[in-house]
């Protein structure tokens, strides 16, 4: 697990100082530990069965994250043709694998229907897109359900203003266009927005999709999406498993005594699999302490980590070895290596007195860190390293200024035949062609 224990922070037993030292910063760090516990939890809370977690890889899609969810039995969850990809190199079977996203082109649509994953189709023309492929006999379908959900949720999926997923009222409608191309609709899906930490919301949704459930004759199984709050900061309230699990198994067993038939429950999460599995290690570079305020800088940015800037995010940020010698705390805001003026990775955080040099770790970033990074400002993306009980494994390599120039093309694209295209440009000789 990890954890603040005498003079610094732990993953398992390894001081997050050996690995910063080792594989150098910024760094993601991973706990196979807490994801294993992370996943028991759900199992624990969540008796009913058949159950299936499939873990939602736009969270985090290192590959060897995703192998050893594969070994503790979880599925997976994906999107795109990307992550469809990873899916596969990661071993999943294609029964494992739930897809759903948006604006597929055609090609990809193809790709998509090859795969044997389980299809969920998120409109009605992705359904006849779907259904033009002769292999598809049966599909779901993405509801962007009629509730509300807590305001300040992140990428909120419900309600007519919703860009993805079927209104409630477009259902018969889909139903009957699936009939006429012969489709089944057997399994129903909806996904509310991320980090939600109420589970009410989350049993009013099941309340809604046994409502469509009931009424669809081929039903196979209900796909309760993910967006299972994280308890990011100490401040905040945790997710309730076990009040979630037993209103759900009696919601569950009650639909399949209407049914006289077993069904399915799948479950999409991401955050509450790998989001306090995972800490984001980086160096102070400098301290500025100006008109009463402190700015730290550190080696790390919205490139490497963007959930602050983009959503406001706050995550609690430890100062990761030798807190306790320093006893002074103050108030600091902790800036990254862009020049973008609001690069905060936390404002108005008290620590202990921090100096240059020292490693900060910013806490719960399993999730949507690296899956979200890039390379703004030319900044490069962090190396990934997971820890197994005392196994410490580099899962991803720092990148290097090549990644930055791989796929450009020098000089004047428009005018250059795909044959004369130069491949492999050596960062020494960048000269047009
Ligand atoms: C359809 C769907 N399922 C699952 C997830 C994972 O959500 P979370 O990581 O918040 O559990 C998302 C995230 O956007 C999603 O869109």
């Amino acid at each position: 697990m990890i954890r603040r224990e005498d003079n610094e922070i732990l993953v398992c037993d390894i001081p997050a100082r050996e690995l910063a030292e080792e594989y150098g910063t910024p760094l993601y760090v991973y706990d196979i530990e807490s994801i294993r516990e992370n996943v028991r939890i759900i199992q624990d809370a969540i008796s009913y069965n058949p159950l299936s977690l499939h873990f939602a890889c736009m969270a985090n899609n290192n590959i060897s994250i995703l192998k050893e969810l594969r070994c503790l039995g979880v599925r997976i969850y994906v999107c795109t043709p990307g992550e469809l990809r990873i899916a596969q190199i990661a071993g999943f079977k294609p029964s494992e694998i739930v897809i759903t996203g948006c604006n597929f082109s055609g090609s990809e649509t193809k790709d998509i229907v090859a795969s044997g994953a389980t299809l969920i189709a998120n409109s009605i023309q992705q359904l006849v897109a779907f259904a033009k492929h002769k292999g598809v006999k049966k599909l779901g379908l993405r509801l962007a359900l009629s509730m509300t959900v807590p305001s300040g949720t992140i990428n909120p999926s419900v309600g007519v203003d919703s860009r993805v997923g079927l209104l409630e009222k477009e259902i018969e409608h889909a139903m009957a266009v699936a009939e006429k191309k012969r489709l089944s609709i057997n399994g129903i899906h909806s996904y509310l927005g991320t980090n939600i930490l109420q589970y009410t919301y989350f049993v009013e949704a099941m309340d809604r999709l046994l409502y469509f459930a009931e009424q669809l004759k081929d039903i196979e199984y209900i796909d309760i999406g993910g967006g299972f709050g994280v308890q990011s900061r100490p401040d905040e309230e945790m997710f309730n498993w076990q009040k979630f699990g037993s209103a759900i198994n009696d919601r569950m067993a009650r639909l399949c005594g209407f049914l006289n038939r077993n069904i399915e429950l799948k479950l999409e999460p991401g955050r509450s699999i790998i989001g306090n599995a995972g800490i984001l290690l980086s160096r102070v570079t400098e301290v500025t302490r100006r008109n009463g305020r402190t700015y730290v800088g550190t080696d790390t940015s919205m490139s490497n980590f963007a959930r602050p800037y983009v959503y406001g995010q706050k995550h609690e940020v430890l100062l990761a070895e030798d807190f306790k010698e320093r006893p002074v705390e103050e108030i600091v805001f902790i800036g990254g290596n862009t020049v973008a003026s609001g690069d905060f990775l936390a404002k108005n955080i008290s620590l202990p007195r921090i100096e240059k040099g020292d490693l900060i770790a910013i806490m719960c970033t399993g999730a949507y860190g690296f899956s979200m990074s890039s390379h703004f400002c030319c900044r490069l993306r962090p190396a990934e390293v997971m820890v197994k009980g005392n196994d410490v494994r580099l899962v991803r390599e720092r990148e290097t200024t090549e990644s930055l120039v791989r796929e450009q093309l020098f000089g004047n694209v428009e005018r250059v035949r795909p044959s004369k295209v130069f491949v492999g440009v050596s960062l020494k000789t960048p000269g047009p062609l």
